[in-house]
Parts: C-alpha cells; sequence; structure tokens
C-alpha cells in the first residue's frame, strides 16, 4: 500500500541522506486526528546517520509535503512524520483494499498448514469447555485459508480407550434392548455415568471393561462393531453442534487410526536411545535438566500405550502422507508441558520437522454462577447455546418493534450462538477468558448485536439507495472529520488480518470490527447519508458499501453470521 508516497520518501532519503533500499512502513497513527499515516523511518535511520532523528524527519516532511497526494506533513518529535492524504489518495487508498475482501487463492501444490482443533474425547457429548478449541480452531483456520494458505482442519478425534470397554460392560448389563446405533449420544453418557455408579461398588467392573477394551484392540468383530456404532453415534451428535456453529473439518481421522502404527516409533526410539526403561518396566523418554521437564512415559509397563506415542504416530503421518508445512495444535494451555515434551521427544528422534505450534488459550469462568454444573455432571454445549438462543428470542420480543426481520426464529438463533462465539473470540486467548451473559448479549458495547446490529444497517441504507455497491467518486475537495476516521479505520482492514493471521489472535479482528462500528455509527449519527448532494451522498453510500462488506468478511472469519435486516 501506499506505493507512491513510499517512493517520494524513498527519493527523498536518497537524494538528501544518499540512503538506498531501505524498507519504509506506515502505520495508523497513535493519536486520532493526527494524519492518516506515521513513519519511524526518520528513528531507525538517525543511528546509522548520526543525525537528530527528529532532523531527518522534518527534511522528509517537507519533501513530503510538496506531494500532490499529500495535504500535510509534519515532522513530530522524537522523530515521527505523520501524513495527512488528500481525499482523493485517500479514496484511491481505499479503493485498493477492496481485494482484502475477498479470499485469496491458495497457491498451487503448497504444503498445507494442519490445524489440529475441537479433537473432543468421543462417546460423550461436547462440554462448555469445547468450545474454545472448537472455535479458535476455526477462527485460525478461516483467516488463514483468507490469506491464501492451504489449510488442512483436522479433528483428531479421542475415538479409542478403555472407556469403550466401560461403555460396552455398561450396554450388555443395561441397554442391549435396542441398537447401539439407535442411541442418542446423552442416552450413551447414562450408561457411562451408570457404569461408573455400579463400579463404585462393584470393582470386578473395572476388570470386565479393561477385558472388553481388550477384546476391541484384538479386532473382534462384535467389538468393533459396537465401536463403529458408538463413533458414528458420536460424530453425529457433533455434526449438529459445529453446524450451529459454523465450523467444518477436511479431516476426521481420530487416536484409533494410530493403534497399529506405533510399534515402528517404539522401536526407532529405542534404537537411538531416545527411549529408555523407567520405572516398573515401562519405556520412558528423558530430557535435559535445564528444560525443567519430567521423564514422559512412552510405553506402560503393561506394554499399553500413551497419548504421547500416539501422537509421535501421528506427526509421522501428517509429515509423511500430508506433507505438513506446518501444525498447529489448538489446545488447552493445561496441556502445555505434553507438547513442550512432544517437541522435545521428536527433536531428539532428530525427525525432519515441519514447524510446529501448541496454540494455547486460557480457562474460561462465568461472570455468574448461572450455569455452573452440577457436580459430577457435564455442562452440555448444546444446552448453553440452547440458552443463549431462548436468551436472544426474548430480547428480540422485548424490543418490539425496534427489531425487524422477516424470520425472528432464524435471528434469534443467529444472535444467541453469535453472541457466544463474538463473546469468546473477542477476548484474548493468553488470557482467562469471562463468560458473561450480559455483555455478550448487549447491544451496546463489543458484542455479537451490536456488530450484526451495525451490518444491519449499512445494508438497510444500501436497500434505500437501491445499490448494492457503489464507486468511489474519482475526486472530493473536503473530507469530514469523520468520514476521514472512518475511511482511515477502513484501510487498517488487511493490516488488521496479516496481524491476526501471525500471531493467531481471532481477537485481534473483533476489536478492529467493533472500532469500526463504531466510528460507521459516529459517521452515520453525524453525516446525512441518502440526503447528502452529489458527491458527498455518493461517497457516503460507497463508505458504507465498504463498511458492509468489511464487516461481513471480518464477521464471516469469526463464524459470526451477520443479518442483512434486522
Ligand atoms: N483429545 C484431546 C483432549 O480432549 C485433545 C487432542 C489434541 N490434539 C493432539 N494432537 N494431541 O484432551
Amino acid at each position: 500500500m501506499y506505493k507512491e508516497i513510499t517512493d517520494v520518501a524513498a527519493k527523498v532519503l536518497s537524494s538528501e541522506f544518499g540512503i538506498k533500499d531501505t524498507s519504509i512502513f506506515w502505520n495508523t497513527p497513535r493519536e486520532r486526528g493526527r494524519g492518516d499515516l506515521s513513519t519511524t523511518v526518520a528513528l531507525e535511520l538517525g543511528k546509522k546517520l548520526k543525525k537528530k532523528p527528529l532532523e531527518i524527519a522534518e527534511t522528509l516532511s517537507k519533501a513530503l509535503a510538496k506531494s500532490s497526494l499529500i495535504e500535510k506533513a509534519e515532522a513530530v518529535a522524537p522523530g515521527y512524520v505523520n501524513i495527512t492524504l488528500t481525499p482523493t489518495a485517500l479514496l484511491k487508498e481505499l479503493n485498493r483494499t477492496r481485494e482484502a475482501q475477498t479470499a485469496k487463492v491458495a497457491k498451487k501444490n503448497a504444503k498445507p498448514v494442519i490445524v489440529d482443533y475441537s479433537s473432543p474425547n468421543i462417546a460423550k457429548p461436547l462440554g462448555i469447555h469445547h468450545i474454545l478449541s472448537t472455535i479458535i480452531g476455526q477462527a485460525v483456520c478461516n483467516v488463514q485459508m483468507h490469506q491464501g494458505t492451504p489449510v488442512v482442519r483436522w479433528n483428531y478425534m479421542g475415538d479409542w480407550g478403555t472407556q469403550f470397554g466401560k461403555l460396552a460392560v455398561a450396554y450388555k448389563k443395561w441397554g442391549s434392548d435396542k441398537p447401539v446405533a439407535d442411541y442418542s449420544i446423552d442416552e450413551l453418557l447414562s450408561l457411562y455415568v451408570k457404569f461408573h455408579d455400579a463400579a463404585e461398588k462393584d470393582v470386578s467392573l473395572e476388570e470386565q471393561a479393561r477385558a472388553a477394551f481388550q477384546l476391541l484392540e484384538e479386532g473382534d468383530a462384535t467389538a468393533r462393531a459396537f465401536w463403529s456404532d458408538v463413533v458414528a453415534v458420536t460424530k453425529q451428535s457433533l455434526k449438529k453442534i459445529y453446524d450451529r456453529l459454523g465450523v467444518a473439518f477436511d479431516v476426521e481421522i481420530g487416536e484409533s487410526f494410530y493403534e497399529d502404527k506405533m510399534q515402528s516409533i517404539v522401536e526407532e526410539g529405542k534404537k537411538k536411545n531416545v527411549f529408555m526403561e523407567g520405572e516398573k518396566g515401562a519405556l520412558i523418554a528423558k530430557f535435559d535438566e535445564a528444560s525443567g521437564m519430567p521423564p514422559a512415559v512412552i510405553v506402560k509397563g503393561d506394554g499399553s500405550t500413551l497419548y504421547h506415542t500416539r501422537d509421535l504416530a501421528l506427526v509421522r503421518h501428517r509429515i509423511e502422507e500430508w506433507h505438513a508445512e506446518a501444525i498447529f495444535y489448538v489446545v488447552d494451555v493445561a496441556q502445555m508441558l505434553h507438547f513442550k515434551q512432544l517437541f522435545a521427544i521428536e527433536a531428539q528422534l532428530a525427525w525432519d520437522l515441519p514447524k510446529q505450534e501448541h496454540i494455547a488459550f486460557g480457562r474460561m469462568r462465568f461472570a455468574d454462577g448461572s450455569m455452573s454444573t452440577r457436580k459430577g455432571n457435564i455442562l452440555k454445549l448444546e444446552e448453553v447455546l440452547n440458552e443463549a438462543v431462548k436468551r436472544a428470542d426474548a430480547i428480540i420480543q422485548e424490543r418490539g418493534d425496534a427489531i425487524q426481520s422477516d424470520d425472528p426464529k432464524e435471528l434469534a438463533e443467529m444472535m444467541g450462538i453469535g453472541a457466544i462465539v463474538y463473546g469468546i473470540l473477542s477476548q484474548n486467548r493468553k488470557m482467562d477468558m469471562v463468560f458473561d451473559w450480559g455483555k455478550m448479549l448487549s447491544f451496546e458495547g463489543n458484542s455479537a448485536p451490536y456488530l450484526q446490529y451495525t451490518h444491519a444497517r449499512t445494508r438497510s441504507i444500501l436497500r434505500k439507495a437501491e445499490m448494492e455497491s457503489c464507486d468511489l467518486p474519482e475526486k472530493i475537495e473536503t473530507l469530514t472529520e469523520k468520514e476521514r476516521l472512518l475511511i482511515g479505520t477502513l484501510l487498517r482492514f488487511s493490516d488488521v488480518l496479516q496481524d491476526a493471521l501471525e500471531q493467531h489472535m481471532p481477537h485481534k479482528i473483533a476489536n478492529y470490527l467493533y472500532e469500526l462500528c463504531q466510528d460507521y455509527n459516529a459517521f452515520y449519527t453525524s453525516e446525512p447519508i441518502l440526503k447528502a448532494p452529489e458527491p458527498e451522498r455518493a461517497l457516503r453510500i460507497a463508505l458504507t458499501s465498504f463498511t458492509a462488506g468489511v464487516l461481513k468478511t471480518g464477521a464471516t472469519l469469526l463464524t459470526l453470521r451477520v443479518p442483512d435486516r434486522m
């Protein structure tokens, strides 16, 4: 961006200071109203040129001020150069950002980035805590794809383990009056709970469960059929929730797939002296003292493999079969040690590794006690989603005519689900997050309804103007303060996307969209749009259409649906 202005600045640096090929970057000045662009290039060059940065900044501003694109250029201590562009130059820049609204096409044959997210342990319904990995992961994927990275969205389900043995025992004892394929996920959970209650009194049940799981491991046909029915039931119920959340996967390969792919890795580790004998006949991996990490168990004394072992096989598979460029794990910060150990073991095995990152997130707590769980029960995600939609519905009823919709039920779904999704994604994932009904469903402040309402407002204006979009006028003499601020914010969109991409921080997009809504609404309340004379009318309609487009694109990246009418 800002190519012409960068060229002018580069010329000055070269002619006045003999500096060639310096990169010049433009930011938005920190203080609003201090111009449209700011660069720190003078600060960076001060040392090299042994000159006061402010002097360099002054020379630079004087030369820049002569450009026909620039209305005003000023040097600001200790060495910033702040620029105010002419309206025409601003509009020209704005036109160029139109492409940030459409997804870039991924390079052909580029190696993919694998994003591992949601990845629940199945045979149980999703709990509220699952929403974090699920939607943060989806947003991370969406941003990557939008910016042209080929992505493999991977749900690495925990579809293997002793819980299947427990379920099999419980089913035989209490549930076999109907085929397991006809069970609902909640009924499966009840079976599971029943098993645990009974096992407290009858210790032999645990033994039976282990035996049942062993049958499954040995490939017993009945055990296998039972397992695959349970997996199918779970996947069906998962799909329902994923659809509501706007979450979708390319690959659903879970832990079970790696059952027969661990042995070779165990052998390799032994041969390379990475795995060694630990306590009670276990096989472990050790880490150097400085890391402070305890040893990781790879194979237990009884020969059973672990989460680590499977993850090693998973990485191998992703490298060899999927040719991963990078692997991102969107997983609770509670598993930090696990991933540190995993990456360390891979390095010890001297594998040729792609870039890997644990995209961790904090805990979520409820602002009020409204949704705390009864002891031992999980708080089901589906219940929370339904509650959100119910609350949204009540708000829509309450607001009466102030809300217009052709389909209030659909609007309630959009608003309720959106409130939760946006409520989470607008918070910094690295901190603990707060689940606050009041804030999430508010029409003011950084919330889904505020964003949705603002989007609907822009669409309503475009409807009244009878235009979907509108070209920016070629020439405009002056801009009002509110127009200028709105344009400045619109211009930042592509940088925000890039920033969110590099740091895997969806909340940067959310916070940006909030600012955009504020700027648009301030503009909307202070300037007439449809009743303005030309060329202001055309400009303001075009700014409205730009805002609508950016809001829609940004919201979609966050899986937030925005209505055209509200
Ligand atoms: N199923 C695991 C859990 O619920 C998360 C899996 C994360 N991905 C991975 N490759 N370890 O805790």
